[in-house]
């Protein structure tokens, strides 16, 4: 994979890029450090899993300083706006105001997700298996519903990425709402990409395994719990049935996603791609 520079002056927008060490203000250091102009987005509410205006706005630093030490004729910039995926009207104007700022919109990195309503199946409550699916599956198709007639609008193709999951091609127990809202979401990177393909426009999919964030800090402690063994046995057991013998990294999606979004990958579309350290291969 190249670095060249086919991202410099584009615009980016990632969802559900607030928290501190999270796959999203990864993948927005990425895409600024290639040139993009990257527009963080989350819902900025209080409570589990979820990214306040604070932490928004502390990733949003994070970033400009690490663009400091790349040269200014090929850094980014960054800016933050709130939106929350599961509401058409927040979508809607979130991507209008981006528009109306930068006059084009090139990327959508739908990652916006909860994955910590677990239960088993027959204990899921009706509202927390439609909050799963609103944020992880209709987040990702109100974002393309909308930013697609402005990538349409500027004549200049543009790139949609969902991140899905490992739980997106094989499941998981107490996990029938993750695993469901991933599986939808390759189904809607499909569609899109059928559908958008005429103008230029890629749609593909990218699917981590396990990462430590904050999202997958709860995993670990839940799944652990659930199977009886200590976190640290937990792990070590992922670790040995990796083929490349570690967990993800925030910066392997980050990788991924820098290079779908450059001129490089313009041929790939509806793929919904493992990084997976060889976990997953289907
Ligand atoms: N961490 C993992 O092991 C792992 C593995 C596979 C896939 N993923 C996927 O990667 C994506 C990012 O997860 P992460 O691990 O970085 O977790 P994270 O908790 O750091 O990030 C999730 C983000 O989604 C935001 N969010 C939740 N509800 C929202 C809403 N209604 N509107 C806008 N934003 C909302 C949260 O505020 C948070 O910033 C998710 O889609 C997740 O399913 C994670």
């Amino acid at each position: 994979m190249t670095s060249s520079n086919s991202l410099r002056g584009k615009v980016a927008l990632i969802t559900g890029a607030g928290r501190a060490g999270g796959i999203g203000a990864s993948i927005a250091e990425k895409l600024a450090t290639l040139g993009c102009r990257v527009v963080l987005t989350d819902i900025a509410e209080t409570g589990m899993g979820l990214g306040d205006k604070k932490e928004l706005e502390t990733r949003c630093a994070e970033i400009m300083n690490a663009l400091e030490s790349i040269p200014n004729a090929e850094a980014g910039s960054v800016s933050s706006a709130i939106c929350d995926v599961t509401q058409e009207d927040s979508v809607a104007e979130t991507c209008a105001e981006i528009y109306r700022t930068h006059e084009r919109l090139d990327i959508v990195i739908n990652n916006a997700g909860i994955g910590f309503l677990m239960a088993s199946l027959m204990d899921v409550s009706l509202e927390d298996w439609d909050r799963v699916l609103n944020v992880n599956l209709r987040g990702p198709f109100l974002l393309t519903k909308h930013a697609a007639p402005l990538m349409i609008r500027n004549g200049q193709g543009g790139r949609i990425i969902n991140i899905a999951s490992q739980a997106a091609k094989s499941g998981f127990p107490h996990a029938s709402s993750y695993v469901s809202s991933k599986h939808g979401l390759i189904g809607l990177t499909r569609v899109s990409a059928i559908e958008l393909g005429e103008h230029g426009i890629t749609v593909n999919a990218v699917c981590p395994n396990h990462i430590t964030t904050g999202l997958g800090s709860w995993q670990n402690s839940y799944f652990s719990d659930l199977l009886g063994q200590s976190e640290e046995a937990y792990l070590a057991a992922m670790r040995e049935r990796i083929p490349l013998g570690r967990p993800g990294k925030v910066t392997d999606i980050a990788s991924m996603c820098g290079f779908l979004c450059q001129d490089e990958a313009g041929y790939i579309t509806g793929e919904a791609i493992n990084v997976s350290g060889g976990e997953e291969m289907h």
